[in-house]
């Protein structure tokens, strides 16, 4: 082969390649979506794959740059591939509610046949998606939540028992660890009837393998990459969302401990419990049988969601709420007193109707999943063409969205002054004033967190028990402001949250 012509395969590669890349980073100006400026090859996400920035930031910061336009929607290129990030509450309303039907997919890969466990509520779809939920729906009500806060709170006391130990050691503790200790035994405790431990012992097999789970190695940044750009290809290589050896762990322990429960009668007032009454087609209310049952393995990938969408996004909300509590003494001092003047009223007795009555406690709560929402960006899947109202855009079935959390709990045109932390915020009487659908840290509509009320439950029985036992301040290990991982999909502080901690 000549010189020359090698020149023209590669001006002639070169040229394939500049079209290739210059066409799919215009489908957007084509649709008449405002974008940011892509780089070659990584679109927008080249701060992402080297892990400067989280996706959740990228996605704000577009979000930020695009809203003067006035467009309702804007896009980050994943590659070549974008990626809708709606803007008007309006549009965000649409999306959970109104037009929900277009929206009722979150796009997460799943795999029944070659992990099972993939197939839970979080990841199903359509109409099987939409009989799981309303299955699943009774197991969440107050009254079985009611039912569990005994062991809930049995895990809360072994926590202070924990705090009090270290404390008397050394003063400076990193609290996000221990309130994700706490979190692992509360959902191992009710998911699983299983007593993890993980509090006395943070090596428990349960926390390595929740750590684990949220933990991204190259690898599994790979493996994922290769779940989004292909279902198929993912399905033939049966790669899985989450690492095997996190699937495998978990469907080891729940079939365990069914078969356990199964075979000694044992009954216990828990998820699990929920679990079993529905496998075998028993009613929740009225423990008459039915034909609603469910299988081993969809009870199975349940407990198996239930661990984790519970545990790190509760743990990192309280350790977020610590943080600021720490950081505003007088704000503690008001919701500790909140604490001690209900526990007079009920006799010193902390049960499910005095967590119910502490109403600053929720504000500082609300306020904190403001600040911080746990899951500050999460995704949609558009299921039927939808053309966006009052323009001429239509996003094509397939395309995803990524609902932008953080970025409208940040927005001073909805939260003036958004980096405060005001509770007040949350008032009975300003709490009218927040605009629909711009606080969303459970999202919204029929696919709304179905945890959201055991999660609220369990983060203030925690930061009553911490009121209560202790007072504290940020430790100069803290350092300020705070750094926020870079990896992963939930917000967390990069360094943990170290307070110090003094025995009231
Ligand atoms: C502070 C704690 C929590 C936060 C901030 C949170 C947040 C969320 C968010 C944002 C979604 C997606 C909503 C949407 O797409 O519209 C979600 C869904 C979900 N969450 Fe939570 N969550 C929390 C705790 C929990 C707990 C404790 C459980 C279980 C025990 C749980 C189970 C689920 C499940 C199963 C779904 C999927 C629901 C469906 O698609 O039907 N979450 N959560």
């Amino acid at each position: 082969m000549n010189f020359e012509l090698i020149l023209t395969i590669i001006s002639l590669l070169i040229a394939c390649l500049y079209f290739y890349f210059k066409n799919a980073f215009d489908y957007c100006k084509k649709i008449g979506v405002p974008t940011v400026p892509t780089s070659f090859l990584f679109g927008n996400i080249k701060s992402v794959v080297f892990r400067q920035q989280s996706i959740s930031d990228k996605v704000a910061e577009t979000y930020r740059l695009i809203k003067p336009s006035g467009y309702p929607i804007t896009a980050v290129y994943f590659f070549v591939h974008p990626v809708f990030v709606p803007i008007s509450l309006d549009l965000i309303k649409n999306i959970f509610l109104k037009d929900f039907h277009h929206f009722d997919d979150r796009g997460i890969f799943y795999d029944e046949d070659n992990d099972p466990v993939s197939a839970h509520l979080f990841s199903l779809y359509g109409d099987k998606w939409k009989t799981l939920r309303s299955k699943l729906t009774p197991a969440f009500t107050t009254g079985k939540i009611k039912f569990m806060f005994d062991l809930i709170q049995k895990n809360a006391k072994e926590m202070i028992d924990v705090l009090s130990e270290m404390t008397q050691i050394n003063r400076e503790v990193e609290i996000k660890d221990i309130l994700a200790r706490y979190t692992t035994d509360v959902i191992g405790n009710t998911a699983f009837g299983i007593e993890c431990n993980s509090l006395r012992n943070p090596e428990a097999e349960f926390r390595v393998m929740g750590n684990r789970a949220f933990l991204q190695t190259k690898w599994d940044l790979i493996r994922n990459m290769i779940i989004c750009a292909s279902d198929k290809v993912a399905k033939v290589l049966r790669l899985s969302v989450f690492p095997k050896e996190v699937s495998k762990f978990f469907k080891k322990v729940l079939e365990e401990t069914i078969s356990y429960r199964e075979n000694n009668n044992v009954m216990r007032k828990d998820f699990l419990q929920i679990l079993i009454m529905l496998k075998n087609g028993q009613n929740l209310e009225s423990n008459e049988l039915n034909d609603q049952k469910i299988t081993l393995n969809e009870a199975l990938a349940q407990g198996f969601i239930f661990f984790l969408a519970g545990f790190e996004t509760t743990s990192t909300s309280m350790g977020f709420a610590v943080f600021e509590l720490a950081l505003n003494e007088d704000i503690q001092e008001k919701a500790r007193k909140e604490v001690f003047e209900t526990l007079e009223k009920h006799n010193g007795e902390i049960n499910y109707d005095f967590i119910s009555e502490l109403n600053y406690l929720d504000m500082v709560l609300a306020e904190s999943m403001r600040k911080y929402p746990p899951a500050p960006a999460y995704c949609r899947k558009c299921t039927k063409d939808y053309q966006i109202p009052g323009t001429k855009t239509i996003i094509k079935k397939g395309m995803p969205l990524v609902i932008p959390t953080f970025a409208l709990h940040r927005d001073p045109d909805y939260f003036p002054e958004p980096d405060v932390f005001n509770p007040e915020r949350f008032n009975n009487t300003n709490k009218h004033n927040i605009k629909e659908f711009s606080y969303i840290p459970f999202g919204e509509g029929p696919r709304k967190c179905i945890g959201m009320k055991f999660a609220t439950v369990q983060s203030k029985l925690a930061l009553v028990v911490l009121l209560k036992s202790f007072k504290f301040k940020l430790s100069e290990k803290t350092k300020l402001p705070l750094k926020m991982e870079t990896k992963g999909i939930t917000l967390a502080p990069a360094n943990g949250v170290w307070i110090e901690m003094e025995r009231i």
